[in-house]
């Protein structure tokens, strides 16, 4: 089992000198998993914020990403060595297949790539992002092993219920990226009623959606005080009817990325 904080800070589309001063507010005031990814093209912004911190580096849980290119290369030691390069860590915690990218089919040969990274200690978990039920059984099949994460686009309205039932069923943990739907879905009468009730946020409440059932949100925030307000939601529990309504707002899988086709390098 995945030992991991219940929230993480996400930093797409961040660059910089923005990307740096967040991720070391966001590290001093309470953040302790940090989300980036090779095609973020900020993760020396990123490390950069994380030296800054002055956090012990054991205290914390860095995450990226392979990026297309390095999977269809296959060379994923090279890969997770020129992350590890820019980030200025000697390993990551967390390292995931950015897209399954199954029209080039290099998926199971790439985690495989990445096991042998875990092995050699340059990560203590590997996983994927953006993997339907069928790259993950694939992935077990074939190489003996569940991913420990797969991190997956999630909110109230688009509950992923069928990828998360195969993650809960093979032990993956879901993360959800864009866990706050960018901000759509906090407009939403349900969410408001909610938050009205619990003298919160709606922020708050989509966050501690995600957290009442088992899923590890990747929140961002540009803004110093929404990032306290983000990180103050796992102290808000909801109750199951809660959790049932905002559910209702799903629209359905349809309206999820189509992750067959879309690519990125
Ligand atoms: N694995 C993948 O393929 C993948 C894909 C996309 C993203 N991600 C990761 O997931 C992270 C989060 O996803 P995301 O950035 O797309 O979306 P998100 O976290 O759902 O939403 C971010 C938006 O919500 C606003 N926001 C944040 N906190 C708020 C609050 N308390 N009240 C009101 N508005 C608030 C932000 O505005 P302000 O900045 O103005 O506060 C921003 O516009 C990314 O940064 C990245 O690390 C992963």
């Amino acid at each position: 089992m995945i030992a991991i904080p219940l929230l993480g800070l996400g930093t797409w589309p961040l660059t910089g000198a923005d990307a740096t001063d967040s991720v070391r507010s966001g590290i001093e005031s309470g953040y302790r998993l940090i989300d980036t990814a090779a095609i973020y093209d900020n993760e020396v912004a990123v490390g950069a914020g994380i030296a800054e911190s002055g956090v012990p580096r054991d205290d914390l849980f860095v995450t990226t990403k392979l990026r297309g290119s390095d999977q269809v290369s296959g060379d994923i030691r090279g890969a997770i060595e020129r992350s590890l390069d820019r980030l200025g860590l000697e390993r990551l915690d967390l390292f995931l297949i950015h897209w399954p990218l199954p029209r080039l089919d290099r998926y199971v040969a790439a985690f495989e790539g990445m096991l042998a990274c875990r092995d050699a200690g340059l990560v203590r978990y590997v996983g994927v992002s953006n993997f339907l039920e069928k790259h993950l059984r694939r992935v077990v099949a074939e190489t003996g092993e569940a991913p420990a994460v797969n991190q997956i686009q999630m909110d109230p309205s688009l509950t992923r219920l069928p990828v998360r039932r195969a993650n809960d069923e093979l032990g993956v943990l879901t993360q959800s990226w864009s866990p706050l739907g960018r901000g759509d879905v906090l407009s939403a009468p349900a969410v408001g009623e909610i938050a009205q009730r619990l003298d919160c946020t709606p922020a708050q409440v989509v966050l501690a959606w995600h957290r009442a059932q088992g899923v590890v949100p990747i929140a961002r925030s540009a803004d110093p005080v929404r990032r306290q307000e983000n990180l103050a939601a796992v102290d808000i529990r909801l109750a199951p009817a809660d959790v049932d309504a905002l559910n209702r707002l799903d629209r359905g899988e349809s309206a999820a990325r189509d992750v067959e086709t879309e690519e990125h390098f």
